[in-house]
């Protein structure tokens, strides 16, 4: 009988700690007393949303979702592609919408995080933190190696001006490990070095582009902001040149039939081009840094949606009226259909500077996606999930600098080590997730704490918030039934979060209830015998 009372109390307490609840007023309290240095106005706000989004989902992955891949396993939308990026986007405007309401209401850094801590708990937090890293540091690691592809595609466009090494480097040198692996299963004539019975494999420009915006994250977020600036301009003005030198060329004709395998197609495009609106979600991470997250998140964060929304129907347009997208397209068109199209147009010159441009877009993904990595992390380690070392910031510049360099050389390793398609996979659960959890906290606040002001309210609660919920949870349903490794992974990772919450998150947080329980006992000892 006792032993039945200690466990329930056991399996109570237990329950009761692990859903602790903190409150938004000590976090604002926070991050007001130790936080990040506020820089980032509207137009930063923008710049940054634009800079995040805009990658190689416009730039490579838009191919496949208008034509379908070359293996046939993805069917592809034709130009009703159109239409896959209007439904792609409304499912991230719930959600932006949901971004919103936390991030003027609760203004500091974590994003999802933060918002989870509020209203599911303590376990349920440290759980979505280490959900986002999916999205932000393994999305960051996938997109750093996209730039390496990108880039070696870009210097074999010199092959008449530069060395051959450089045009055309050893594939050890600028691959991942799988993909030497497979490339060498290909083709054994590919030389390359081996390591006890491994080939080696060091993709040194996605290494070095890290270090890169490691050095300049660590500079400063309105560095970085700056940086982001020159790169979403020259990535909209290649896409301006392509969608403006184009428009001339498309053959009405080519649009029909505009869904050639019908609305199953559409909803594989939508799937998939839902990776092209990643990103947005990384301005709620800022918010601390914000001047006036209040009035501007919001237009920063659906700004930045609409603006890609009306980039992305654009390139689509003109792209399926160049190329029929109904039938086998070439390799070329599915790798790089933008700059495809303008050299059958003969626009050579146009092409590699379309080049030129995805590479820039890519490098603003990368920027704001290491940055959204490190406040998360900066407010884990507040909430002593993870090492208070990392809360030290750079004495001139702000920054959380010893946690940038740790995300960077993490991400080296990822490099390094990881198969880059499941990656990428990982990232889109990883968002899904954080999206349906921002669309739940929502509803649950609403109800717990209703008084709170909110600067800005999601309209039409609770249907705005359950349809970003079921149209996140249904992409996520039709992901999971296709067999692939990260459908796997996923639960996987999971797994091994809970664990190392068990084992370290858990006792952190109680040593720390313990200290500030013993320094208030001995702050009262104090006052008494005063
Ligand atoms: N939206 C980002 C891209 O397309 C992740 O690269």
């Amino acid at each position: 009988m006792a032993e039945k009372f200690h466990r329930a109390t056991f399996t109570r307490n237990f329950l009761k700690t692990i859903t602790r609840i903190k409150n938004p007023d000590e976090m604002l309290a926070e991050a007001k007393a130790e936080g990040l240095e506020k820089t980032l106005g509207v137009w930063d706000l923008i710049i940054l949303g634009v800079g995040a989004i805009i990658g190689s989902g416009i730039f490579a992955v838009v191919g496949i979702a208008a034509a379908g891949s070359a293996d046939g396993s993805i069917i592809g939308a034709g130009p009703g592609l159109i239409v896959s990026m209007v439904i792609a986007a409304v499912a991230c405007i719930f959600s932006a919408l949901c971004y919103s309401e936390f991030a003027t209401m609760i203004p500091v850094a974590g994003g999802a995080y933060t918002y989870t801590f509020a209203t599911l708990g303590e376990f349920a937090a440290w759980m979505v933190g280490w959900v986002l890293m999916l999205e932000y540091a393994i999305g960051f690691i996938a997109v750093a190696c996209a730039w390496s592809n990108h880039f070696i595609q870009f210097l074999s466009g010199f092959e008449k001006v530069l060395p051959a090494w450089i045009t055309n480097p050893p594939v050890w040198l600028v691959n991942d490990v799988f993909s030497v692996t497979k490339l060498v299963g290909d083709n054994p004539d590919i030389h390359v070095p081996m390591l006890f019975g491994m080939p080696v494999s060091i993709n040194l420009p996605a290494i070095v582009i890290v270090l890169l915006m490691t050095m300049i994250l660590v500079r400063g977020t309105r560095d970085s902001a700056k940086m982001a600036g020159l790169m979403v301009f020259i990535k909209l003005a290649v896409i301006a040149l392509f969608v403006f030198a184009g428009i001339f060329f498309v053959k009405p004709e080519n649009w029909t039939p505009f869904a050639p395998n019908g609305a199953a197609g559409i909803f594989a495009g939508a799937f998939l081009i839902f990776f092209a609106y990643i990103g947005f979600d990384a301005l709620a991470t800022a918010a601390e840094e914000c001047k006036k997250p209040q009035k501007d998140l919001p237009v920063g964060i659906i700004g930045s949606l609409i603006v890609t929304t009306i980039v992305y129907v654009s390139v689509a347009l003109v792209m399926t009226g160049l190329q029929d997208t109904s039938s086998t397209v070439p390799m070329a068109f599915l790798k790089a259909p933008m700059a495809y199209c303008m050299s059958v147009l003969n626009m050579n010159w146009a092409a590699g500077l379309i080049s030129l441009g995805s590479l820039a877009g890519l490098t603003s993904v990368l920027l704001v996606l290491e940055m959204a990595a490190t406040r998360i992390l900066y407010a884990m380690s507040r909430d002593h999930f993870i090492s208070q070392r990392f809360q030290k910031l750079h004495p001139k510049f702000k920054t959380p600098a010893l946690l940038t360099w740790t995300v960077g050389l993490l991400a080296i390793v990822g490099i390094l080590t990881l198969n880059l398609d499941v990656a990428a996979e990982l990232c889109n659960y990883g968002t899904f997730t954080s999206f349906i959890i921002v669309c739940v906290a929502v509803l649950i606040l609403r109800k717990t704490d209703p008084e709170r002001p909110r600067p800005f309210k999601v309209p039409f609660s609770p249907v705005t918030p359950a349809l970003g919920i079921i149209i996140c949870g249904g992409l996520m349903v039709y992901k999971s039934m296709q067999p692939s490794g990260s459908a796997l992974l996923f639960p996987v990772w999971l797994g091994l979060g809970a664990i190392i919450y068990l084992l370290y998150g858990f006792v952190r947080n109680r040593q720390n209830e313990n200290r500030i329980h013993n320094e208030k006992v001995e702050l009262k000892k104090q006052e008494m015998m005063k």
